[in-house]
């Protein structure tokens, strides 16, 4: 069985855009994977972190995990802090990966613009050399992630080939999966922009513990174009395109089929048909939530799986260790 990584940071609240974007993904494709899914609290402190909301959102994130369907029977879901071979390995991908490299990452160029150079940590600059080490440590075939993270696969795989040349063949060259649908959710108020956890307009986002009857009203009040017609064009038409695909990534109705289902029906009647399926989704998550939150299961699960992750990792680091001189 192949194997298959991925990991979410957990910073802000988590959106209908990482669900339908990555975790529903992950869900689908565990059946048909040997998958690693961790949350990436170390990525989280890059940028400054108050450390109560951190513990909260990493508990947090581990329960949406499992309320949106992980199974944590064949699934192992770990913390990256609790398996310091992320880190030990990370170092050694920082002194195989050059800072020509690291300047040309987008989303570092992205988030450190405007700044200045004593505002921004060197763990954001090498941030993807992390990334690279979390996947290639568990020798990973697929990673599934959003197309704003699809440079720092790139730029893991060329790590890798680096290393295995240098050092003989150690590491598998991951692929990155980036799905064609949900490749992107979009704000609901600024349909050109992802719809983010760390957006300022409240409207525009829908996050995955928030109140479903208030869902819904953003839902109606989703910025539209005025031609009223239910028509998948990105392009032109982005705010409704934006909402049938949430539609159809919720229901398993493909958009063609959304688009026929609602080609006599005007913009009033689609959002309420949007709204009703979104705020339902909310509603049994939520239910799912709060029953995994207040028991044991959080701990069971990570336990279980940081045991696995940390027996691989192991091995791994001792291979990489003896084939660059760190032993003795
Ligand atoms: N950088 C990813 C994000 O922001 C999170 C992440 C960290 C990750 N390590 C990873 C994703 C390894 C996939 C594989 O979404």
């Amino acid at each position: 069985m192949k194997r298959l990584l991925s990991g979410i940071k957990p910073t802000g609240e988590l959106t209908l855009g990482n669900y339908l974007g990555a975790i529903k993904q992950f869900v689908d494709m565990q059946k048909d994977y040997e998958s690693f899914i961790f949350v990436a609290n170390l990525h989280a402190i890059t940028v400054y972190n108050d450390k109560e909301e951190l513990l909260k959102r990493t508990r947090d994130l581990v329960a949406i995990y499992l309320a949106c369907g992980l199974d944590a029977e064949n699934t192992t879901i770990f913390l990256q802090s609790e398996n310091n071979y992320h880190t030990n390995l990370g170092w050694v991908l920082e002194c195989n990966a050059y800072v020509g490299e690291l300047n040309r990452m987008t989303q570092f160029k992205d988030k450190s613009k405007n700044k200045s150079e004593n505002a921004i940590t060197c763990g954001l600059y090498t941030y993807p050399t992390l990334m690279a080490a979390d996947i290639i440590l568990y020798d990973a075939d697929v990673v599934p992630v959003g197309i704003d993270q699809k440079q720092h696969v790139e730029l893991t795989r060329n790590i890798a080939e680096r290393f295995n040349k240098r050092y003989g063949q150690t590491f598998k060259i991951p692929e990155p999966i980036i799905s064609e649908i949900t490749q992107k959710i979009y704000d609901l108020q600024n349909p050109t922009k992802k719809m983010s956890k760390t957006e300022e307009n409240p409207k525009g986002c829908i996050t995955l513990l928030e109140n479903p009857a208030a869902a819904a009203k953003k839902i109606m009040g989703a910025v539209t174009d005025s031609d009223n017609k239910i028509k998948y064009d990105p392009e032109n038409k982005p705010g409704i395109s934006n909402l049938i695909t949430i539609y159809s990534a919720l229901t398993n109705v493909p958009i063609k089929d959304v688009e026929n289902k609602f080609k006599d029906s005007n913009y009033g009647t689609f959002k309420k048909a949007v709204a009703e399926v979104v705020s339902q989704f909310l509603t049994d998550l939520q239910a799912k939530y709060q029953e995994i939150i207040n028991s044991g299961k959080v701990d069971e699960v990570l336990d279980k799986g940081i045991k696995k992750a940390r027996e691989i990792a192991q091995a791994k680091v001792k291979e990489v260790y003896e084939k660059v001189g760190l032993s003795r």
